[in-house]
């Protein structure tokens, strides 16, 4: 035997025995555990470890892509090791003992296991030991409260319903066990693509190593090299899927509050938006819905006509997002239970009888997500709700969450049945969540195969992107609370799912005028907008503070709006690559040191910088410019980066700067995303020597984009001393907008220009562009040029002198 006590019940991997290099992988033997290493992809690996003996591999939950053209790699072998390369980085693997490293071509260590330590186990329990350089900093994580960079913190995934948690709480709702480790502006990935309880240690145990196992299961990680940041991301997306592109209502502002009833106060709510003004697509409708808490059934006294309800106010523009729990009532009279019963699709104990346990409707029974038929039958319940016209499901208390018991959860030794096979809830329970969600948005696409699905979700595993946004539970009305937020949603967004946002205004607590209007300022700016909260607490709707506090809640929402063409195509953008829409700025600016840290701002797509304002009684905000050029949005004013400034921020005004070179468009206000079509759609440009966007549309809500009915629109600039061009280029793909205008507002314009052209065709000058169906109009104030043309489909070539 090789294998070595590591410490105290420990025992290491040992030396490497016998290797086998194939096309597919290169498998070492190390008596009685095998090593895998699998290259998927140039800049990414798989390595397992499994007993010699064990013979099947387990399907995996988080991974969607499962073929891959595997690259060829060049195989060598010595009497100390083997070298496996690919072409963007090698794997070197020592015999005695084994050890894993990943290299850069030119033979610079990007990371490696730790020399003492390895690989090892103790009976069920596995970890992995890395070498942990001085200078290495991690983020990504899933969910985690707290701040952005994690070096020095311990953490465990294991979902967990934990109201009111604090910036120290660990777990929380979601487990995404995937990190990125960065030095020097320089990125790798890890993903531990196991769905027991896991672990990370990254340097609170010792500063000279980091590690991550699990309670059970088996090592089984990937290992993705950038040396960007994106490229890792992109890499870890393409494995485990991405978000699909949302309807584009889901976009828009979103209220909720547990709960709107009856059906008046619905109304009341929804009447108050149109008669202020104030933009909303969306309302929620809370567990005090249903019929005692029984999903998928109403409260025939508080919602007499659901169906008219929901259909009067669809007339008004609002959609619907109703809650559904996976608790299911213990009623045999209850028609959800008794076909759950029937058809043997709730979780059994490890006597298997039936598991019950309690919670909002009193005692439950559990559906099975990890089992295909009941995912399936699942996705059936929610047919009589799609009839009543609600649009989008919540699907809440899915860690799973259970009342009454200390651990808060199912017994681990209860059963799943994943197809056949008997697994326990050890196993599967991190995965509950995130198969909810697949078996709500499973169910929506065959009940709707037209109609994009919008499901929201408090618990989830790596992945579940693919099915659901996510929101970050039951946080506090703080002004901590507000701050943390950033940070937890970007590392969300490391993590694979962009589609995020917390209970702006906080869930638990009553936030004062200021802090709810500081929290919707940028609230505004984050992928998913809702406020929320908790039954008994004061009024949070944008306009339940008084008049001051009213009027800049509406200007704000109405900027969401105006943003709406360039926030639905970083939509669109992320949907693609991966890339979250709200970002950390080390990812726009890596080599940055004073990024790296930064939680307190951040990036919507590439160019726009938010720096919210943290602290009650602030009239101004210390926040960072990263080097380059940059817009002051508000005054037009362009500021060199590269250095701290203190942005004015009086109540009414939430710093946010455009990065010179970026176009962005946007349209005017409109009450909800499908009130009117942009129109015109404006092409703000803020140049530098050049600028470059571009626009994404569709219809907002069917498939057909995926048939090539979109339209994208890219627009170029270009400035010199003699003439700035503005060409925008034949859209692509077949949708075609209503008949409207295009604005390109130049920014940074000294001068009222002298002549401006359309090909060979000179454009006048106009008093009012609003009135005008084409000409241009100059803003001496704000240094800023608007021409204003028909749209067109074949492009356009302005230039301005
Ligand atoms: C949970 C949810 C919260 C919801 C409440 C009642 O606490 O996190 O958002 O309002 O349950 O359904």
């Amino acid at each position: 035997m090789s294998a070595k006590t590591l410490s105290a019940g420990w025992t290491s991997i040992g030396d490497a025995q016998l290797v086998l290099n194939s096309d597919q992988q290169v498998v070492i033997d190390c008596g009685d555990m095998q090593v895998q290493l699998t290259p998927f992809a140039n800049d990414m690996v798989r390595v397992r470890v499994v007993p010699t003996s064990q013979k099947s591999e387990r399907g995996s939950w988080a991974i969607a892509k499962e073929q891959w053209d595997l690259p060829p790699h060049k195989y060598s072998e010595d009497a100390k090791g083997i070298t496996i390369e690919l072409a963007d980085f090698s794997i070197r693997v020592t015999k005695s003992p084994l050890r894993i490293a990943f290299l850069t071509p030119a033979g610079e260590v990007i990371n490696q296991d730790d020399p003492a330590k390895g690989m090892g186990w103790d009976g069920a329990q596995l970890r992995v030991w890395k070498e942990m350089p001085q200078n290495e900093l991690y983020y990504g994580f899933g969910e985690k409260t707290g701040m952005l960079e994690r070096r020095g913190l311990a953490m465990t995934d294991w979902n967990y319903d934990i109201p009111a948690y604090t910036p120290a709480t660990d777990p929380i709702y979601q487990s995404i066990p995937f990190f990125l480790g960065m030095r020097d502006g320089k990125f790798y990935g890890i993903f531990f693509d196991n769905t027991f309880r896991t672990s990370f240690d990254m340097g609170k145990e010792s500063d000279r190593y980091y590690s991550f196992g699990s309670d059970g299961g088996s090592i089984n990680y990937y290992f993705f090299y950038g040396p960007s940041p994106k490229k890792v991301i992109e890499r870890f997306t393409e494995l485990t899927g991405r978000m699909n592109l949302p309807p584009k209502w889901s976009l828009g502002y979103q209220q909720c509050r547990w709960s709107y009833y009856p059906e008046a106060k619905v109304r009341d709510i929804a009447g108050n938006f149109r008669s202020r003004k104030i933009p909303c697509d969306v309302i929620y409708l809370d567990i005090d819905y249903m019929d005692g808490f029984r999903c998928f059934t109403w409260n025939k006294e508080n919602f007499p006509n659901p169906k008219k309800m929901v259909s009067d106010l669809a007339n008004d523009g609002f959609k619907f997002v109703t809650i559904i729990d996976p608790g299911i009532k213990n009623d045999t009279t209850y028609w959800v239970y008794k076909e759950g019963a029937k058809g043997n699709h709730f979780v059994r104990n490890g006597d298997s009888s039936l598991f019950i346990g309690p919670v909002w409707p009193g005692n439950c029974a559990f559906p099975d997500f990890a089992n295909t038929k009941a995912r399936t039958w699942w996705g059936t319940l929610y047919a009589d709700l799609v009839k009543v016209g609600i649009r989008g499901f919540w699907n809440d208390m899915n860690e799973p969450s259970v009342f009454d018991v200390p651990t808060k959860t199912f017994p681990l030794d209860a059963v799943h049945n994943v197809d056949g096979e008997k697994e326990s809830h050890a196993e599967i329970h991190n995965v509950y969540g995130m198969q909810m969600a697949r078996g709500t948005y499973e169910g929506l696409r065959r009940l709707k195969p037209d109609e994009r699905p919008f499901v929201l979700t408090r618990a989830g595993y790596a992945g579940t992107q693919r099915y659901s946004a996510a929101w970050t539970g039951d946080n506090v009305s703080s002004w901590e609370h507000m701050a943390m937020a950033m940070p937890m949603c970007m590392n969300f967004g490391l993590s694979g799912q962009p589609f995020v946002g917390p209970d702006i205004g906080g869930f638990i607590g009553a936030p004062s005028g200021e802090l709810y209007t500081r929290w919707l300022q940028y609230g505004v700016f984050l992928p998913l907008c809702r406020s929320h909260s908790v039954t008994g607490s004061i009024n949070k709707e944008p306009w339940a503070f008084g008049e001051e506090f009213t009027k800049i809640n509406k200007k704000f929402i109405e900027l969401r709006y105006q943003f709406m063409p360039f926030l639905y195509t970083e939509f669109y953008k992320s949907s693609t690559t991966g890339v979250p829409i709200m970002r950390p700025l080390m990812l726009e600016f890596p080599d940055d040191k004073t990024t790296y840290r930064l939680d307190t701002q951040f990036m919507v797509g590439g160019d726009l910088l938010v720096s919210p304002v943290l602290e009650a009684g602030s009239t101004s905000r210390r926040m960072y410019l990263p080097k380059g050029e940059w817009y002051d949005f508000w005054t037009r004013e362009k500021i060199s980066g590269g250095k701290w400034i203190e942005a004015p921020a009086p109540l009414d005004r939430l710093p946010l700067f455009v990065r010179a070179g970026a176009v962005i468009p946007m349209q005017q206000v409109v009450q909800y995303t499908d009130q009117a079509p942009a129109d015109p759609l404006t092409f703000e440009i803020f140049p530098s020597a050049e600028a470059n966007g571009s626009c994404y549309e569709d219809d907002g809500i069917s498939f057909g984009y995926k048939k090539g009915i979109f339209r994208a629109t890219a627009v170029k600039v270009s400035v010199s001393r003699e003439a700035t061009t503005i060409k925008m280029i034949a859209a692509r793909g077949s949708y075609l907008p209503s008949k409207r205008s295009v604005v390109f507002a130049l920014n940074g314009v000294e001068q009222k220009p002298k002549v401006i052209n359309v090909g060979s065709e000179q454009l006048k000058e106009v008093g009012s562009l609003s009135d005008a169906a084409q000409g241009w109009s100059y803003d001496r104030e704000l240094h800023r040029l608007s021409i204003k043309l028909p749209d067109s489909q074949t492009g356009l070539d302005l230039s301005v002198q």
